[in-house]
């Protein structure tokens, strides 16, 4: 009965919003809730549901902070040389010089023009101090990544460096991942890769080497924090099956959590140095510059709010008077990709972003208020001889053919109940023929010998021996020459007669 509501829901257009939906419905749980068009009886409406927004650079909407605030190059201006040689000495930076100065935002710049930009560091001048550099970037919501964090150094990758990440707004940290040459040294920890991951380890913090080592600073220079593959050990290694990693990230808070942040932050606790010696004589040599940092996920854009009772926020006070569920949730929540607040939970059988509408299966009760606890019906149309479990308006069903009556109870003239509406076969008038027997009106039991809808027809027209003599179905029961065959036909003859 389930099936053609199911298929209705499926013919919904879904609007651009959800377009991620269609791809992965095993998705919808936890996930934002977007509108799409459905067909209901009353029409096309908009409907409120689970869905996800699609992913994207994230990059486009952080706010970036550097700890401490002036460890930026160019004020006053320095020169640089390069990590690999000493004597090319010729990167300059000047803050107040547009073409020379590194600023954070070039970390989120559009790359592939050339030269690349990107920001920089002062230079270890403070060296055997570390040269410490946080680089926070925040979000002030809630964003799951999807795809691998990658950071683009312009000069060697650190030799020591960890990635933090918070889901609290920068309230508490969490290491994501620690890079070092010696992870032993650095961190205390056994060197790893994200290979060395099971699916019972893969929220493990692991420290690696794989990103550290040497500085072919012309060659590699990305730092990366493997997201796919740790997706890898749920969806298999071509993605395929991401139907189960949502079925995972929708069941499993930690794994949900562990890739859903508010915050990152890049702690650099040691530069490349390309040697075991720190050149103490030439620390311009020293510093670090990233050209690039990817951030793919996407944004959880859902304010819950409950709105009855205190404390208010001010927030809460400011959306609470869009939270009208007429009296069938106290729950909402602020879409902002919609800039809409919907009623979420809504009790009593009802739906809608207001709560105003009766779930599928139900109807308005006409007597009844909008904020009425019995404002919504059950249709309670028979399984039998509806279509559906859906009514219209005013609680009438559609009914199977024969069946009729508002909830499609009963039978139309010349159909007789059993498990819905079938039509009649038998009765005084229209009587069975060959000695045959009607039952229920529904079939004719016909005598062995006798088939066809009113037992008019003998079994087996002359072709067997043994056919028009009157014992020939006994003798067939006693010596069967294929009894398998033969047990529907003896079993059911009515319903083996072609109609
Ligand atoms: C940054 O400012 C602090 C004081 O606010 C100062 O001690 C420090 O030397 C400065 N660092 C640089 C690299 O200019
Ligand atoms: C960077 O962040 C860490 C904690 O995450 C903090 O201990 C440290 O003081 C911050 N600042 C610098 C310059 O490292
Ligand atoms: C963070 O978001 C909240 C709610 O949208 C807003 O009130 C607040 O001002 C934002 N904070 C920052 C630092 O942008
Ligand atoms: C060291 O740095 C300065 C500039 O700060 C440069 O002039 C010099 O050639 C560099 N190399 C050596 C080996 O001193
Ligand atoms: C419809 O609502 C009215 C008002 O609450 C109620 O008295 C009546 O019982 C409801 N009808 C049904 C069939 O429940
Ligand atoms: C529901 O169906 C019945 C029977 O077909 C009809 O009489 C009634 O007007 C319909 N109600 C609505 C609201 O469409």
């Amino acid at each position: 009965m389930r099936q053609p509501v199911l298929l209705l829901a499926m013919q919904a257009a879904w609007s651009c919003l959800c377009r991620a939906t269609q791809h992965y419905p095993a998705a919808w749980g936890h996930y934002d809730v977007c509108k799409s068009q459905v067909y209901t009886d009353e029409g096309l409406t908009w409907d409120y549901m689970a869905c996800q927004p699609e992913a994207g650079d994230m990059t486009k909407y952080l706010r970036v902070t550097l700890d401490p605030p002036n460890i930026t190059c160019g004020d006053p201006p320095e020169t640089y040389c390069a990590l690999e040689n000493p004597y090319m000495c010729n990167n300059e930076c000047d803050a107040n010089t547009v073409e020379l100065a590194h600023p954070p935002e070039l970390m989120f710049d559009f790359e592939g023009r050339n030269p690349t930009t990107f920001w920089q560091s002062t230079s270890w001048r403070k060296y055997p101090k570390p040269l410490l550099v946080n680089i926070t970037m925040s979000w002030n919501k809630t964003i799951e990544l999807t795809d691998d964090i990658v950071i683009t150094f312009e000069s060697g990758r650190p030799e020591q460096m960890v990635l933090e990440k918070s889901l609290d707004y920068g309230r508490t940290w969490q290491p994501y991942q620690f890079y070092a040459t010696d992870c032993l040294d650095a961190f205390t920890m056994d060197p790893k890769t994200v290979q060395d991951l099971t699916q019972h380890t893969l929220l493990d913090i692991i420290c690696t080497e794989d990103y550290s080592r040497g500085y072919v600073w012309k060659y590699d220079k990305t730092v990366r924090f493997e997201i796919k593959d740790r997706f890898a050990l749920f969806a298999g290694p071509q993605l395929h099956n991401m139907a189960s990693l949502y079925g995972q990230l929708d069941t499993t808070k930690n794994l949900r959590d562990f890739f859903t942040i508010t915050d990152l932050r890049i702690r650099l606790l040691r530069p490349a140095t390309g040697a075991t010696m720190v050149d103490e004589n030439n620390l311009s040599r020293y510093f670090y510059a990233i050209s690039d940092i990817k951030v793919q996920g996407r944004m959880h854009t859902q304010l819950s709010l409950t709105c009855d009772g205190r404390p208010w926020t001010r927030a809460s006070l400011l959306l609470c008077k869009d939270c009208e569920c007429f009296g069938h949730s106290n729950r909402c929540s602020y879409i902002e990709l919609l800039n809409t607040v919907i009623c979420v939970s809504c009790k009593h059988n009802t739906r809608g972003q207001h709560c105003q509408l009766c779930k599928l299966g139900y109807y308005r009760n006409a007597t009844a208020e909008l904020d009425d606890k019995n404002v919504c019906l059950e249709c309670k149309c028979d399984p039998f001889g509806s279509e559906s479990d859906r009514c219209n308006g005013t609680g009438f069903c559609k009914c199977k053919e024969g069946a009729t009556g508002p909830k499609c109870t009963e039978c139309q003239p010349g159909y007789l109940w059993n498990n819905g509406c079938k039509s009649r076969v038998c009765d005084e008038l229209l009587r069975c023929q060959n000695g045959g027997v009607c039952h229920n009106n529904l079939r004719c039991q016909c005598p062995a010998a006798f088939t066809g809808l009113l037992c008019e027809k003998p079994r087996c027209e002359g072709e067997a021996a043994g056919c028009g003599d009157p014992d020939s179905g006994q003798a067939a029961l006693r010596l069967p020459p294929t009894p398998l065959l033969l047990l529907p036909l003896l079993l059911a003859p009515a319903w083996a007669a072609p109609l």
